[in-house]
């Protein structure tokens, strides 16, 4: 083996780490779209979900089924009928759904099965449950329109879900459910896949879709100068979704958005958005820092806010221990008190645990990030990375391209967050006047 596959593949094995400690023993609810299984993604998907099942994460997979039951409805010479953004099922398209759901969780369970040596599945057991965990209601007549077997979810069985999983098994929902009566509903599975995820609380909430995420600017189409969204906060989704039309068609931006948000307000955390399209995408979203998707979150924003002239007691005295250690430069109070605008806290019943401040100098288009700071107390809880989120946040509003950060002993932090080291050279002007040669700091930058 060449020495530079081990400088390559044991830091990268090691930059894995943390997300894999992070994610064991967390529950996934995976909503994948039927559109993934026609493009031929199933098995690389599967092979995926099963990398990540073994590495400790609890999976609960809903597969969609549009295009295959559209295709059902094709060979029988019947047409597809939508309203309101939803199948109106008549008896035919019913029986399509029942054949087509048949059909793909065959090839479902087919994918998990495998275990072919040299391939990513050699040694894998994937235990697949499904079953009937969906209790369904009609949607009923809506506007005149009669969506006959079409259903809503009425329950989920989360006692049955949780058994499921902590049994060991993957748990496979198609998006059926039956009444009381045993009548059978068809659903959607992204109402299925928010219930589920809401009813067990899940950690996360991924929809792999046909939409690569949701743009900066959703107004305009996904280029260089207008990149996926890799976060949206909970408050800015739900003002993003009352600018927007009712969704109709799934690559609509409000189409996964109103159920991400819909997930989040009920409890799940965090909402992935991610394109099947791309090869690994669960992969790159989960375990790599910067994700590939759109990730709404529910940001807890009471605690997290910019700091004000009753903070900057606080801030001396969050700041102080790490001066005294030399890891932070001395700043005295009237600094402080003078720049005080700049900073960003982590506020909780009225002790400050954690702050950054932010200096743009905009003739450059960036952004010195200083004083990052977390309460020994409170450090490795992910404070220092929403602080660092909310600085990047700010610096996107002023417009900047980067910010960059000078440290003297917490390089590999920044590195594993996205930063680069460069040259002091590189600094603006007007910082570089200021650089303590001395100190010999490293400056490091991200670019936004
Ligand atoms: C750097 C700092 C802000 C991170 O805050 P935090 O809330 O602990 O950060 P997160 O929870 O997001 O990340 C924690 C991870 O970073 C790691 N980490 C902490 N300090 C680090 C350092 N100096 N170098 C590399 N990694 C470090 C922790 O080990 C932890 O990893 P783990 O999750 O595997 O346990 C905090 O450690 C701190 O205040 N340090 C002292 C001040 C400082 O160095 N500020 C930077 C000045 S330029």
């Amino acid at each position: 083996m060449s020495t530079v596959f081990n400088f390559t593949f044991v830091p990268w094995f090691r930059s894995v780490a943390p997300y894999i400690h992070m994610h064991r023993g967390k529950t996934f609810v995976v909503a994948m779209a039927g559109e993934a299984i026609a493009a031929g993604k199933l098995q690389n998907i599967a092979q995926d979900l099963a990398l990540i099942q073994s590495m400790g994460v609890k999976v609960v997979l809903v597969h969609g089924f549009r295009p295959q039951v559209n295709e059902q409805l094709k060979a029988k010479g019947h047409e597809a009928k939508y309203s309101h953004g939803m199948r109106i099922t008549d008896a035919v398209a019913l029986d399509c759904a029942q054949e087509a759901a048949g059909q793909l969780r065959y090839e479902i369970e087919a994918a998990f099965s495998q275990g072919l040596p040299n391939t990513p599945m050699a040694g894998s057991t994937v235990r697949v449950i499904s079953g009937n965990f969906i209790t369904a209601r009609p949607v009923g007549v809506v506007d005149g329109v009669d969506f006959k077997h079409s259903g809503l979810v009425r329950k989920v069985d989360t006692a049955g879900i949780r058994r499921a999983l902590d049994f060991g098994a993957m748990v496979l929902i198609s998006p059926f459910g039956f009444s009381p009566t045993g009548e059978a509903f068809n659903l959607t599975m992204e109402e299925v896949a928010t219930s589920v995820a809401i009813g067990i609380q899940a950690d996360k909430l991924i929809f792999l879709t046909e939409i690569p995420g949701i743009a900066q600017d959703p107004a305009h189409p996904i280029s260089e100068d207008n990149p996926i969204d890799t976060e949206l906060p909970l408050a800015a989704a739900q003002k993003l979704l009352t600018t927007l039309a009712p969704p109709q068609n799934p690559t609509d931006t409000a189409f996964y958005l109103q159920h991400c948000v819909k997930a989040c307000v009920g409890g799940v955390e965090r909402n992935h958005i991610l394109p099947f399209s791309v090869d690994g995408s669960l992969l790159l979203e989960v375990y790599v820092h910067d994700g590939i998707g759109t990730m709404v979150v529910d940001e807890k924003l009471e605690s997290l806010r910019e700091a004000t002239v009753d903070d900057i007691g606080g801030i001396l005295q969050l700041i102080e221990p790490f001066e005294r250690d030399g890891t932070l430069v001395k700043r005295d109070r009237t600094e402080i008190e003078r720049d005080v605008d700049h900073y960003t806290v982590i506020e909780h019943d009225g002790v400050i645990f954690g702050c950054a401040a932010l200096y743009p100098y905009p003739e450059a288009r960036t952004g010195e990030m200083a004083a990052l700071t977390v309460s020994a107390n409170v450090q490795s809880q992910g404070d220092g990375e929403r602080i660092l989120k909310r600085i990047e946040q700010r610096a996107k509003v002023m417009g900047l391209d980067s910010i960059f950060v000078l440290t003297t002993r917490t390089m590999h932090w920044f590195i594993k967050r996205g930063f680069q080291m460069v040259d002091p050279d590189w600094l603006p002007e007007a910082r570089k006047r200021k650089y303590n040669w001395d100190r010999k700091s490293q400056v490091l930058v991200k670019k936004l």
